[in-house]
């Protein structure tokens, strides 16, 4: 598997289209999932792909709004014949050495999708945030993929897709603070 950046809209980037309308249907048309490839072919914004020979299996984005260092990662996607096998991690760890030399400090995102359920799902966020984010768990859930390579929730958005059904945001941070000598 090698992982290689997408810079134009072409088969390649159909075949991300694709797979990111098959992992959120609730979330994309086949015309906005066209609209999210090509926001993520512009400015700073970057698309990182995932190819076996050289077919596409899965890719993600990294995406710069106000921060000057720090980068939100979306989306992140396997194709579905390809995932628990590893794939997902590779392609974080080249995300993040290449984010990394870019000067990217931070690493951040919302990990909640349609369907998937935490101990948050169904809470009031706005009672107890603090406790119910420090204790956090489920069974299976996106941000359980993250905190495994590394990263920290660091904060929640309450009814974000809807009522109790809040955005987990994590963060990692990607380099050292170099030291004022
Ligand atoms: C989340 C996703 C990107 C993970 O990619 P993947 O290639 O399947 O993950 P990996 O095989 O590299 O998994 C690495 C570890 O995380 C675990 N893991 C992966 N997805 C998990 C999930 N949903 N819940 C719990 N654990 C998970 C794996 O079991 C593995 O654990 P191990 O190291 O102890 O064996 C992939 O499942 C996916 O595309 N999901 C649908 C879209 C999505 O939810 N995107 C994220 C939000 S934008």
């Amino acid at each position: 598997m090698k992982v290689k950046e997408l810079t134009v809209y072409n088969h390649q980037a159909k075949a991300c289209a694709k797979m990111l309308l098959d992992a959120f249907p609730e979330r994309y048309s086949k015309s906005t999932a066209k609209d999210e490839i090509l926001r993520l072919l512009r400015g700073e914004n970057h698309i990182f792909m995932v190819l076996e020979e050289d077919e596409v299996i899965g890719f993600a984005g990294s995406m710069r709004h106000r921060y000057p260092v720090a980068h939100e990662l979306y989306p992140m996607v396997i194709r579905v014949d390809k995932r628990y096998k590893g794939v997902g991690k590779r392609l974080l760890d080249i995300i993040e050495h290449r984010l990394k030399d870019m000067g990217v400090v931070t690493l951040y995102f919302g990990t909640d999708i349609e369907g998937c359920r935490s101990s948050l799902s169904g809470e009031d966020l706005y009672e107890n945030f603090f406790e119910k984010l420090e204790n956090i768990d489920a069974i299976s859930h996106p941000f359980l993929f993250y905190r495994k390579q590394g990263y920290s929730v660091v904060g929640a958005i309450p009814d974000a897709l809807d009522h109790g059904h809040p955005d987990i945001i994590m963060a990692k941070r990607l380099t050292e603070k170099k030291s004022d000598s």
